[in-house]
């Protein structure tokens, strides 16, 4: 993954648990580098041996690092200056779920080694209640949809965004979201 990922789990760390606390998250993950071009795209298993590191420093399941650093993504991309990106496809949250793939799309003008996930607003249960399909060529990362959701739906002023991840859709292609707001 680009670099940018790696940083920003640095960042998430170092907020939390400071230089000492990210020294023992590289050591435990035996990840021998401290910094990352945001722009170079990373083996795929760094980003998870940094999530292992974390989980065994903080004493949290991978799964929960995945889904806070979900949430922190948003805030980092935000200053990282990609917030423009984050406005341009979403008058509204619906809006914004609907185009979350033209949203990477974007970035992969600028990443061409990117490789985003897919997201398909499945089916309107209401117009507050959709069933929301994540596609990913990575394994592992669905806790982090939960994260992110949530924080983007922050940004709408929805503060009680539920989603549950209901499992693998019918051909196992995709994961299964359920997502509702007031
Ligand atoms: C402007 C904000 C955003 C930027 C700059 C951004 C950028 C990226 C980048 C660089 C990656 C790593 C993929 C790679 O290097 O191949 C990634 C992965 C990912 N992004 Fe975004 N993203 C943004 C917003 C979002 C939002 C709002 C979601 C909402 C659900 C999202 C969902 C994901 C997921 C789940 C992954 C993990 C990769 C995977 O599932 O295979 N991103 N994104």
């Amino acid at each position: 993954m680009y670099g940018l990922i790696n940083m920003a789990i640095k960042q998430l760390v170092l907020d939390n648990y400071g230089e000492s606390g990210w020294q023992s998250v590289l050591e435990k993950s035996q990840v021998k580098q401290s910094y990352f071009e945001l722009l170079a795209v990373y083996d795929d298993q760094i980003t998870y041996q940094l999530v292992g590191g974390a989980s065994a420093v903080t004493g949290k399941k991978p799964e929960e690092i995945l889904s806070l650093f979900g949430g922190y993504w948003i805030k980092y991309a935000v200053s990282a200056g990609y917030e423009p990106l984050l406005n341009l496809f979403g008058p509204s949250f619906k809006e914004c779920l609907q185009n979350l793939n033209r949203m990477h799309e974007h970035m992969g003008a600028m990443m061409p080694g990117l490789i985003p996930p897919e997201f398909e607003l499945e089916k309107e249960l209401s117009p507050t209640q959709y069933h929301l399909l994540y596609r990913s060529q990575r394994a592992g990362l669905s806790p982090m949809v939960k994260g992110l959701l949530t924080a983007l739906a922050e940004r709408y002023g929805i503060h009680d965004l539920i989603i549950n991840h209901l499992g693998k859709n019918e051909d196992e292609t995709a994961d299964r979201f359920f997502i509702e707001w007031k």
